[in-house]
C-alpha cells in the first residue's frame, strides 16, 4: 500500500517528503565509525532542502564542531517553482529578519551558510547560520547551485523522487562524495547499475528492508497504511524500498557474508525451495539461480544470479558484480522451442520442465572463496 502511494507520488511529481532526524543520524554515524575524520575540514552542501525546518540542516549545524566541518551550506527551492501547490509556510526566522522580502520569499530559493561563531556564544552551532535569498529559484541544475556543488566536498540530501536520476548524474559529473536517499529500484536503471557494478556507488549502512517514515506537507492525503498524524498535527507517510546511496566508505561494506557450501545448503538451507530444488541453471544465461542471498554457495566458482537485495550485503572484497539480467540475459525468443513463448521478452516465456529464466537478477562471482568463512 505504501508502495502504491510512492508510485502515485512519482506520477504526480509529489516531492515533498522530509527525512527524519534519527534516520540521518543513524546513517551518518556509520561513516563516522569507519572514519572519525570523514567530515573534518570539509565543505558539506545540502541541496534540495528547506533549511528552516530540515533535519539535514539541523543535524549538520548541531554537529558542526563535533565533525570538524569547514563550511556548511544548504539551499532551498522556491515555492513558486515547485510543481505542487503546497500552502506556503513563512517562518518567524525569515519574517523577523531585515532582509525579508514578501515577493522573493515565494519566487527565490534561499541559501543558508555556517562557517563561524557569528553571535559570539563561543561555539559554532545552528544559531550562527547566516542566510540570504539566492539570485534564482534554487534549482539544483542552475549555474548558481552548480557553483555551490563545485565548491563542496560532500553532498548530502534526500533529492526529489521525481528527479533522482538527474540529481545523481549531477553529482557524478562533478565527481563529488555523496550520501543521498532514493528507492532501491533505482539500481536497475541503466545509468545507475553501472555505478554499482564499477564500485563508484554502493548502498548505505542503515536501511536494508522495511519502510521508512517521512513527514509530508499538511495538504497531502494520508491514504497509506501506517501513515499517521503526531500530537502536533504533523503528517507522516511510510515509504517502502527506501535506501541510502553513497560513495563514502562504511564498515558493513567490508564485512564478509558468512556462507555455507553448496552441499550444506542443499541439506540445511532454511529455504525449503533450495533444499528441494537445488541450484538450477538458467535457460538464457550461463549461471545458476540463487534465489536468496544467504543461499549463495561458498564453494561455487561460476556466475550466480542473485536477487536485488544482495546489494544490501555486497562486499566488494568478496564478490564481483558481473551484470544485470536486464542486459545480459538472452531473450527467450532466441532459444526457446517454437511455441513455448508468447513474445520476444523474457517474461512471456512459458517455462518447460525445470527451466529457470534469468529475469530481475544481478549476476555475481565470488572473488575470494575462503573455506574458513564457511559455516557448515
Ligand atoms: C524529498 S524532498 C526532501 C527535502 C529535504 N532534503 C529533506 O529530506 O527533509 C525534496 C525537495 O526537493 C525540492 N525540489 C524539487 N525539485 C527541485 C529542483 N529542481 N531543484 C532543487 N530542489 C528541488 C522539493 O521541493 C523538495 O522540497
Amino acid at each position: 500500500m505504501a508502495n502504491e502511494v510512492l508510485g502515485d507520488a512519482r506520477a504526480a511529481k509529489k516531492d515533498e517528503f522530509y527525512t527524519q532526524y534519527e534516520d540521518i543520524q543513524k546513517e551518518v554515524n556509520a561513516y563516522l565509525e569507519y572514519d572519525p575524520d570523514v567530515f573534518r575540514g570539509k565543505t558539506v552542501l545540502l541541496p534540495c532542502d528547506d533549511p528552516e525546518w530540515s533535519n539535514f540542516t539541523l543535524f549538520f549545524a548541531q554537529n558542526f564542531e563535533n565533525f570538524g566541518l569547514k563550511k556548511l551550506i544548504s539551499t532551498s527551492y522556491a515555492a513558486d517553482s515547485k510543481p505542487e501547490d503546497i500552502p506556503y509556510q513563512l517562518t518567524l526566522f525569515e519574517t523577523e529578519d531585515p532582509q525579508y522580502n514578501a515577493e522573493k520569499t515565494r519566487s527565490h530559493g534561499k541559501i543558508f551558510m555556517l562557517t563561524k561563531d557569528t553571535n559570539g556564544s563561543g561555539k559554532i552551532d545552528i544559531n550562527d547560520l547566516e542566510w540570504e535569498y539566492l539570485a534564482g529559484d534554487g534549482d539544483f541544475r542552475s549555474d548558481e547551485v552548480k557553483a555551490l556543488r563545485d565548491e563542496a566536498d560532500i553532498i548530502v540530501t534526500n533529492p526529489p523522487f521525481s528527479l533522482f536520476r538527474e540529481f545523481l548524474a549531477w553529482i557524478i559529473e562533478a565527481d563529488k562524495k555523496f550520501l543521498i536517499i532514493g528507492n532501491q529500484n533505482a539500481i536497475t536503471y541503466k545509468d545507475v547499475f553501472p555505478l554499482m557494478k564499477e564500485n563508484k556507488m554502493w548502498m548505505g549502512e542503515s536501511i536494508h528492508s522495511g519502510d521508512r517514515e517521512f513527514r509530508v506537507p499538511q495538504s497531502y492525503p494520508l491514504l497509506a497504511a501506517g501513515s499517521r498524524v503526531d500530537d502536533k498535527g504533523n503528517k507522516y507517510i511510510r515509504v517502502k524500498g527506501v535506501r541510502w546511496f553513497t560513495n563514502i566508505e562504511h564498515g558493513r561494506r567490508h564485512q564478509p557474508l558468512s556462507l555455507m557450501t553448496m552441499a550444506d545448503n542443499l541439506k540445511f538451507s532454511r529455504h525449503k525451495e533450495v533444499r528441494e530444488t537445488g541450484y538450477i541453471r538458467y535457460a538464457n544465461y550461463d549461471a545458476i539461480e540463487v534465489p536468496y542471498t544467504d543461499a549463495i554457495p561458498s564453494d561455487y566458482d561460476g556466475e550466480m544470479g542473485v536477487p536485488i537485495t544482495f546489494l544490501d550485503k555486497y562486499n566488494p572484497d568478496q564478490f564481483e558484480i558481473i551484470g544485470s539480467s536486464r542486459w545480459i540475459g538472452r531473450p527467450m525468443s532466441e532459444i526457446a522451442p517454437k511455441g513455448s513463448y508468447v513474445s520476444g521478452g523474457v517474461r512471456f516465456y512459458v517455462p518447460i520442465d525445470n527451466d529457470v529464466i534469468m529475469d530481475n537478477a544481478q549476476t555475481v562471482r565470488q572473488t575470494d572463496r575462503q573455506t574458513d568463512r564457511q559455516t557448515a
